[in-house]
């Protein structure tokens, strides 16, 4: 593919909002990082590396390329631990059984390799900050690299070195699970979004005390999905390619990131896995990457299923000749079964395979494995258990909050108006939804609901009742569930839905205020999450109109990874209030942001269609044949979004007296602010 310089222009938009939402984040946080350890020496990482590679084996050298989950198999694990068949690990989070199975590693092996423990810190580890998708939204690279520092630290602690994230994909169609992940549909957000994570998870240098090793991910064009469905292939013009998918994974490179994860889906007809001119000649020939690449999880072994390979071994060697440095499998790799058999007949060297080592190995020495392979347990509690992570969680959320309407300034509420206030929708009480996907390792009993947040605020003088009025679940069930024991819905007959939804309408009658919270539960948005439609699911729109038609001063908060068809609610309901999936403190968070105690700081990182037949529908197309008529390019519907890419609440809606900046003075968020200075991606 050629390269292409023709710089998008539609891009300006963006960099316009990002330049004023930067000038008023940063400004009063401009302190710098502390960091009591020293950036290594490279030459003595290069020599450490180079004595170590002298002592290794083949088979060891191969190990070392080789990463297997840890699904409680341990003694199949441990064995291959200490045979030296591995030298990753991933979802080991116990910092008791991460100490054990280095100590198998360090003490066990003839070559003493520490492991490196990788996971899927995305959003957060034991505090779970707003989804990705909201943290762009907040368009704050100190918001996102703060957050991603403290996820660094708390997951350093127990010992997990490696993230694998940030999530870089640019994703324009909303059908698609995982836009939930990314930063939206913008290269130049996308960018910004991109350096602020490296550095949260980094730091200033790789080794940075308390910070671990990023992974950039999916390398590259996953966000394109076709169809929106998650795994299939996507194709992408070249002047896409280096205008808008790419440009995220420059940044982060530029940034200093120290691994990639290669991608699951073919690129224009090549697996990304297997795929030489993304992994050898942009990341390593034109980018200077000079990290390691992962697979994602069971890729290699699927090029063969892609009909790319025509067996495992020949799976194995593609990838590793395509540039993938070390194997993320389930079960055992394809690379230590076959590498070996490989080098013997030719097909790759042994200089080879100690070029796949080096950067491995140099992520070790330069993270202070060998010399600090172990942690500290007592500690890593400590650390879990900090109150002002639980605080930057909450201002996040609040930064990353989207007003979406306002309509006679019914926000932000008094509360001396409302004494009787129904909380209504399936949402509104669930502790794991609140959270978004990807989160594992957090408390889920301290998670702070929406209704337990308005609770806390409103205090036992106010009248709050709460009733679910539908049930929401998926079609075909999540793998995802398995992981959290989620058992399958039971469907209400149609007689409990009849009286659940009455109940429901009843209370907002009797109530002089509506909170109605609705959208989509936790495993309908992420990996494997894909829908064909856009539609609120189950029959809350009919909870919707029904709730509207009782007159009463009515907020709708939404809980979601993507936008929905919210068409009816854009015009009925005066109040909407964007908050995605806010982690940790999101009931805290909504319950300031609906009482005026704090500003929602967001704006949409990605266009709102009406409805899914505008897909795909992003800001940054090209100008066309009569430009004037482009609202009417379709004789049913309007052919604008429902709500443009950059929009949210304006100043006028800001309560008196409150303003961004206060908040971005407060103390807590000074100390956390590592990541004021601008970034220079
Ligand atoms: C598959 C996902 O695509 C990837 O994002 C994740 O990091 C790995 N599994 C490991 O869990």
């Amino acid at each position: 593919m050629r390269k292409k310089t023709r710089l998008i222009r539609t891009t300006a938009l963006a960099q316009r909002l990002f330049v004023c939402a930067v000038a008023v984040a940063i400004a009063p946080l401009a302190f710098g990082q502390s960091s009591s350890g020293s950036r290594p020496d490279e030459r003595v990482v290069r020599e450490r590396v180079d004595a170590l590679l002298k002592q290794m084996t083949l088979e060891e050298k191969i190990g070392q390329l080789s990463q297997l989950f840890d699904f409680g198999e341990v003694k199949k694990i441990d064995e291959a631990v200490v045979g030296g068949h591995v030298g990753s690990l991933l979802f080991v989070t116990d910092p008791a059984e991460i100490n054990r199975f280095q100590h198998l590693a360090v003490d066990k092996t003839r070559v003493h390799i520490p492991l490196i423990f990788g996971f899927d810190v995305i959003h957060g580890f034991r505090t779970i900050f707003p989804v990705p998708i909201a943290m762009a939204a907040s368009w704050d690279p100190a918001t996102v690299t703060t957050a991603q520092s403290i996820a660094a630290k708390e997951a350093r602690a127990v010992g997990i070195g490696w993230a694998f994230a940030p999530m870089l994909d640019i994703a324009r169609d909303p059908r698609w699970g995982r836009i939930v992940e990314g930063a939206g549909e913008d290269p130049y957000l996308g960018s910004a979004i991109a350096a602020a994570q490296v550095r949260g998870f980094q730091g200033d240098y790789i080794g940075s005390p308390d910070h671990i090793l990023a992974c950039m991910k999916h390398f590259a064009g996953y966000g394109a999905a076709e169809g929106g469905r998650d795994y299939d292939a996507s194709y992408i013009p070249a002047s896409q390619m280096y205008n808008v998918y790419l440009p995220p994974f420059h940044a982060a490179v530029k940034a200093g990131i120290g691994s990639a994860m290669s991608a699951y889906m073919d690129l224009n007809d090549v697996p990304a896995t297997g795929n030489h001119w993304l992994l050898h000649d942009v990341l390593r020939d034109q980018w200077n990457f000079t990290g390691f690449v992962v697979s994602d999880a069971n890729s290699v072994k699927s090029l063969e299923k892609h009909h790319y390979a025509k067996d495992l071994s020949d799976a194995a060697v593609r990838a590793f000749n395509a540039g993938v440095n070390m194997e993320m499998a389930i079960d055992f790799t394809a690379y230590s079964r076959n590498l070996a058999a490989a080098v013997q007949n030719g097909q790759i060297t042994v200089q080879q395979i100690e070029a796949a080592d080096r950067p491995i190995l140099e992520m070790k020495v330069r993270l202070g494995l060998f010399e600090h392979p172990y942690v500290d347990e007592a500690r890593s509690q400590r650390i879990l258990a900090s109150p002002e992570h639980r605080t930057a969680a909450r201002i996040a959320a609040e930064r990353s909050a989207v007003l979406l309407r306002n309509e006679g300034g019914l926000l932000p509420l008094k509360k001396s108006a409302y004494t009787n206030i129904a909380v209504i929708g399936p949402l509104a009480d669930s502790q794991l939804d609140t959270l978004g996907s990807w989160a594992f390792q957090q408390d889920l009993k301290e998670t702070v609901t929406i209704l337990s947040g308005l609770r806390d605020k409103l205090g036992p003088q106010a009248k709050l009742t709460y009733a679910s009025g539908v049930q929401i679940y998926r079609k075909f069930r999540s793998f995802f569930d398995d992981i959290f024991k989620l058992k399958p819905a039971v469907p209400w007959t149609a007689e409990q839905a009849k009286a659940e939804m009455s109940k429901a309408v009843n209370l907002a009658s009797s109530s002089d205020l509506t909170i109605l919270v609705l959208g989509e539960a936790q495993n309908m948005s992420g990996e494997a999450a894909s829908r064909e439609s856009l539609d609120l699911p189950g029959r809350q729109e009919q909870l919707l109109e029904a709730v509207a038609a009782t007159r009463k001063p009515i907020v709708l908060v939404l809980l979601n990874g993507r936008p929905l068809n919210i068409k009816w609610a854009a015009q009925h309901i005066p109040a909407i209030l964007e908050v995605w999936y806010p982690g940790t403190q999101g009931g805290n968070a909504v319950a300031n942001l609906l009482f005026g105690d704090a500003v929602p700081g967001g704006k949409l990182p990605i266009t709102w269609p009406r409805d899914v037949g505008q897909i795909p529908i992003n800001y940054a197309h090209n100008t066309t044949q009569s430009p004037e008529e482009q609202g009417k390019r379709y004789w049913d519907e309007e052919s604008t979004p429902l709500y443009p890419f950059g929009y949210g609440g304006k100043h006028r809606d800001v309560p008196s007296g409150r303003s961004r900046p206060a908040l971005r003075t407060s103390a807590v968020w000074q100390r956390f602010a590592s990541g004021a200075r601008a970034q220079g991606f």
